[in-house]
């Protein structure tokens, strides 16, 4: 959304999206303060918004400026909104507002589909065989690898080189998986009160990170419909927050499999560059492409300073190995890795010489994974046509998970709740936003056997359709999403 001279948003595109003030119920400065509430939660009004001087908006809305007042007073008491000195009211995100991740219960689940996390690929036992025949030859050192085991470093480095991002050991430090690296980089960059660009929704962990780190979430909408949408959104958060990093997943993004297009990402990496803002691209699925080819990473094209990569084996190969890695300029490199030095010495050796052998031979590993994967994708869209025909799903080119809208009336927390009841794990649609978001929503990941994922549906179906009309979420219960 474009800004005014001011520097705040023009009142008539507020009023677009906030609609007709008639159909505000009443109390309609409640209901006005629920939607831009629910707005900023979205991310179609990024935090930090200069929102439009209260007559104004009630010009634009037709509705008196007592309305529009109290709206804004009701924002600042439930921490959507504050007051900044000579720049009005500007908005904001309450510090408890990002739910902790949450799922279903079950003490014996039958089905988890709240993981979006394969079972292990075959090619891990042999991998592990290798790096037990290679261990004797490491055991009479002190087996401490500050960055990672050398061996590892430069796996990782030639395959960025082969993948289109040229790239040396020393720019490459070896993690204990994808989320290790996303807090290295957060708690080395990032100081209390710093803005963070994430996309909205997105996983869940990389909200916690960031948090974690005391910064600020700046949400920026994602539509896997129209992926490139993104650019603009962030561009724009950008000039408006003066964010210090950003968190992207430019290839098959969590939950909604959304992909940005060649020139997508190359655009979106030169603004931020061009705005200061160091982009941590998450690429923990990026090589899990399903339909169409690998696209160039987001990193290319821009100084390697301008970006942290973090990838790793977790879902090519397995979450239990426990391998990530980060890659930026050297420099940056060094002090990430010094970062993680004083939190953990170093990663275990037996599982870094795992991952050399995988990540050698990771396009072998990689045929298997994407033929499995695509196999399971194409099971849980025709099981959701045919059984849930009123879910909406845009069928993602890759990654791991499909993001499902509900129909009007569906609550993500009460199926969560009630599937939970009949062993069947699932993550709600809000672990994966700000505040009070996405309970339309569903992830459903492919990652189980396509006998599971249909029986899965089946009981889904039998489910929904019970639940609609009751739209109150229940309580939630805090567990672990990946
Ligand atoms: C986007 C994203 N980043 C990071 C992770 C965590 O990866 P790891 O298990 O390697 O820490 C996940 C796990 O689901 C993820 O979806």
């Amino acid at each position: 959304m474009p800004v005014q001279r001011n520097g705040s948003t023009p009142a008539h595109e507020l009023a677009a999206l906030v609609g007709p003030a008639a159909e505000l119920t009443a109390p309609r400065y409640a209901a006005l303060a629920r939607r831009i509430r629910d707005l900023v939660s979205a991310g179609q009004l990024p935090q930090g918004t200069r929102l439009p001087p209260e007559r104004d908006l009630a010009t634009a809305l037709a509705t008196s400026r007592v309305t529009v007042a109290s709206a804004y007073r009701v924002l600042r008491e439930e921490g959507w909104a504050r007051t900044r000195h000579g720049s009005g009211t500007v908005t904001d995100a309450p510090r408890d507002a990002v739910p902790e991740p949450w799922y279903g219960r079950s003490d014996s689940p039958r089905f988890d589909l709240a993981h979006a996390a394969p079972a292990a690929a075959p090619e891990l036992e042999a991998a592990y065989r290798t790096a037990l025949e290679r261990l004797p030859a490491m055991t009479a050192g002190h087996g401490y690898f500050h960055a990672g085991l050398p061996a590892l470093r430069a796996a990782v480095a030639d395959r960025f080189t082969a993948r289109g991002l040229p790239t040396d050991p020393d720019q490459v430090v070896i993690t204990a998986g994808v989320g290790d690296a996303s807090s290295v980089v957060a708690e080395t960059l990032l100081q209390p009160g710093d803005r963070v660009l994430v996309e909205h929704p997105t996983y869940p962990g990389a909200l916690r990170v960031v948090e974690g780190a005391g910064g600020r979430l700046v949400p920026v909408a994602v539509d896997a419909t129209r992926p490139d949408d993104l650019v603009q959104a962030a561009q724009l958060a950008a000039r408006q927050s003066a964010p210090r990093l950003a968190f992207l997943e430019p290839d098959f993004a969590n939950p909604t499999g959304a992909r940005l297009s060649a020139a997508g990402r190359r655009r979106l990496a030169a603004t931020l560059w061009q705005q200061g803002v160091v982009t941590v691209v998450d690429e923990v699925v990026a090589e899990l492409y399903l339909d169409d080819g690998p696209l160039p990473p987001y990193a290319a094209g821009v100084p390697d300073a301008a970006t942290v990569t973090v990838g790793g084996l977790s879902k090519a190969v397995w979450g239990g190995l426990r391998i990530g890695w980060l890659r930026t300029d050297a420099v940056l490199a060094a002090r990430l890795g010094a970062t993680l030095s004083r939190r953990q010495l170093s990663v275990g050796v037996l599982d870094q010489l795992a991952a050399t052998v995988l990540v050698r031979d990771l396009d072998a590993v990689l045929v298997g994974r994407r033929r499995r994967l695509r196999d399971q994708r194409d099971t849980l869209l025709s099981a959701l046509a045919v059984q849930l025909p009123d879910w909406r799903v845009h069928p993602p080119a890759g990654g791991l998970s499909l993001w499902c809208a509900l129909p009007d009336g569906l609550s993500s927390a009460a199926l969560t709740a009630s599937a939970a009841q009949s062993g069947l794990v699932l993550a709600e649609g809000r672990a994966f936003g700000t505040g009070h978001a996405f309970d339309d929503h569903l992830r459903l990941p492919f990652t189980r056997p396509p006998a599971e994922l249909r029986s899965a549906v089946e009981l889904l179906a039998g489910l929904a359709g019970p639940l609609r009309g009751d739209a109150r979420p229940p309580r939630r219960a805090p567990a672990s999403v990946v």
